[in-house]
């Protein structure tokens, strides 16, 4: 599946255009079907329909596990660091990981889980939970992982869009010096969830919990039931290969998260070519990627695409700035890390404290670096490549999305030559077009548009869950024929692409995508607030900080408890990633006579760039703005 020349890479991208289906069924050829397919793909960008490897059988763990089992069971399949360094780290092994795996499986159907059903799981980065994901997938249950930091009311949300029925957590979860209440969190969402009816709880802070008759069980309790029953095997159940697999949450630009599906085998083939090819993955290498599972980065990329490649993946529970900024590095050296896979914002915070703390480590067993989550500056590019690669390490800036299941634009380690900022080229199988504001391609180089893909790749998604017209709208309707990806790109002279930032309300807070009206909605719920606007503007180590403009007049008193009250209740609605870092009051905001928000204005604002606002031509009242820029933080 690895190309080992930039000639070769070439070859594979036209054989990719020209022959797309022949070029992913050899691909997955490289997997484990109980059933190959009648069509390679079927597809239609209008409804829009997308069928990849139609009629073909299959299941993921399958994949992910017991194929690995017979020559190298055993070998490392998750090495886990703890949040404390002082705690003993986990190796499983594949074998390990695939009993545990069948273990908890058969948990889940004691517990009444089956095919179908749609399970939560809200849980701190320990083993446990890519047990319970593999699980899940193993007896054809759909995950929706929510991330550790979101709020009770936010997982309340997903639980309800998707219909829950079983939520698997921990009491809690230890990030740095805080201890998370996992456990209580959601006992609050669950006051809203009538359709859960059962939650599993791991062990592992300790913290007391109250745990609800006939509703709640202890994972522990329940893996006893399945050992005194002899531990038995938990056959696969097969999957088709259109069958969803996941539901992911993600933000847009309206208030509402949607739900963003993927499918069991596009997917699977998706995440384990583009792993192993962008990474050049070779047996025995150990990976480290710094995601959480609770965003798709470590879905694809630390749980699917690297077992199912049989690679060694590192995960790590705590933060990179505890017990101290050097923490990335120590773990480097003490498992050897072979490649390591981080977000320009964890790059940025840990350049700021100075090279003191990589002195002395010994990074010499990194070959290849990755960066993921928005657009990496030259700066922190350049320092990554000298002072964490030495110079020898390929630097894989890889772009893609929750939507598209695994990269898209990225160099191949140590085969694409690469640039500093630039995602590069198309991987193999994906075919990028800009566009005007009007649909019409821009081609040639050296120009800039909006980035869509005009070809469908097996690892896209499906649909919205619940809501496929919103699906339609929010990706194939704004420019016809053609999936809208809401990011801004350049391609430069030599054909490579840049990718320049979100072009619609959403906002990259480091790395995480945070929709502005989401934020909006949650500041507004405050008692004294009768409107606000949220707009992003540059952070030095975040990449964008969230500035809220806000109308309170009812606000008494101290501005200062206004502005924390606000504050806590984005943290109480959305979760903490979301609380702006810069509130304005303001008088009134900018509106068209239609009574539309002008955020232009408000992103210049807050950009502190005033000397042209562009056209204010059109304002209800022009005044607003001056008292706007004159209160600007
Ligand atoms: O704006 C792009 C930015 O992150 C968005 C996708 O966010 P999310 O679905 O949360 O997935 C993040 C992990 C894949 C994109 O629309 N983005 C992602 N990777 C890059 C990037 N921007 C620039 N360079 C990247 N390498």
């Amino acid at each position: 599946m690895q190309v080992k020349s930039f000639e070769e890479y070439k070859e594979a991208w036209r054989k990719s255009v020209e022959q797309p289906e022949q070029f992913w069924e050899e691909i997955a050829g490289n997997f484990q079907w109980r059933k190959k397919w009648d069509k390679v793909l079927e597809w239609n960008f209008k409804e829009p329909r997308v069928e990849w490897f139609k009629g073909a059988k299959l299941n993921i763990t399958e994949n992910c596990l017991d194929r690995h089992l017979e020559k190298n069971g055993d070998v490392p399949a998750i090495i886990w660091e703890p949040n404390d360094p002082t705690e003993d780290h986990r190796v499983l092994t594949y074998r390990q990981l695939h009993d545990k795996v069948c273990q908890f499986a058969n948990v889940l159907k004691n517990n009444g889980a089956k095919k179908g059903d749609r399970i939560c799981i809200y849980m701190p980065m320990v083993p446990e939970l890519a047990i319970a994901v593999l699980a899940c997938a193993r007896i054809g249950a759909i995950h929706s992982v929510v991330f550790g930091g979101f709020s009770a009311q936010s997982i309340a949300d997903r639980i309800k869009d998707a219909e829950c029925n079983i939520v698997i957590t921990a009491d809690g979860s230890f990030r740095g010096t805080k201890e998370v209440p996992l456990k209580s969190v959601i006992d609050d969402a669950l006051v809203q969830c009538p359709s859960i009816k059962r939650v599993i709880v791991l062990t592992r802070s300790h913290t007391p919990v109250s745990m609800i008759k006939g509703r709640d069980v202890w994972w522990e309790d329940e893996v006893k039931k399945v050992e005194t029953q002899g531990n038995p095997e938990c056959p696969v159940e097969e999957m088709d290969a259109e069958d969803m697999l996941f539901i992911l949450y993600t933000s847009g630009s309206t208030g509402k998260p949607k739900g963003v599906v993927h499918t069991c085998g596009g997917y699977m083939v998706y995440t384990g070519y583009t792993f192993s090819n962008a990474f050049q993955y070779k047996p025995g290498e150990v990976y480290f990627c710094t995601a959480d599972i609770g965003w798709i980065t470590g879905h694809s990329y630390i749980v699917y695409g690297p077992l199912s490649q049989g690679a060694t993946t590192l995960m790590f529970e705590g933060i990179p700035t505890w017990p101290n900024a050097g923490r990335f590095w120590d773990i480097v050296e003490k498992y050897k890390v072979n490649i390591l896979y981080t977000a320009p914002t964890a790059i940025r915070s840990l350049m700021s404290f100075g090279d003191d703390v990589i002195a002395g480590k010994d990074l010499s067993s990194l070959t290849k670096l990755g960066s993921v989550g928005e657009p990496i500056n030259e700066e922190a590019w350049h320092w990554f490549d000298e002072k964490i690669g030495h110079g020898n390490c390929p630097i894989v800036d890889t772009w893609w999305q929750t939507e598209t299941g695994g990269f898209m634009i990225s160099p191949i380690a140590g085969v694409t030559p690469t640039k500093p900022g630039y995602a590069t080229l198309p991987l193999p199988g994906v075919q990028p077009i800009l566009v005007d504001e009007n649909g019409k391609e821009i081609e040639g180089n050296g120009v800039n548009g909006n980035l869509c893909i005009k070809f469908p790749w097996p690892g896209m998604l499906r649909t919205t869950y619940g809501d496929h017209e919103r699906c339609r709208q929010t990706y194939f309707a704004t420019y016809e024929n053609l999936y809208f990806t809401g990011d801004g790109c350049l391609r430069d002279e030599d054909g490579y692409y840049r990718i320049t930032g979100r072009v619609d309300d959403v906002l990259n807070v480091s790395g995480h995508r945070i929709g502005t009206a989401e934020v909006e909605n949650a500041i507004n719920m405050h008692s004294t607030v009768v409107e606000s606007a949220v707009v992003g503007y540059p952070h030095d180590i975040k990449g964008q900080g969230v500035y809220a403009f806000v109308v309170s007049p009812g606000k008494h008193g101290d501005e200062e408890i206004t502005r924390k009250d606000i504050i806590m209740t984005v943290s109480r609605i959305i979760g903490p990633i979301a609380k702006p870092d810069k509130i304005q009051f303001v008088s009134g905001l900018p509106k068209t006579r239609s009574g539309k928000i002008m955020r232009r204005i408000l992103r210049k604002i807050a950009e502190g760039d005033t000397s042209n606002l562009g056209d204010t031509s059109t304002l209800l009242d022009p005044a607003v703005v001056d008292e706007i820029k004159a209160g600007a933080l």
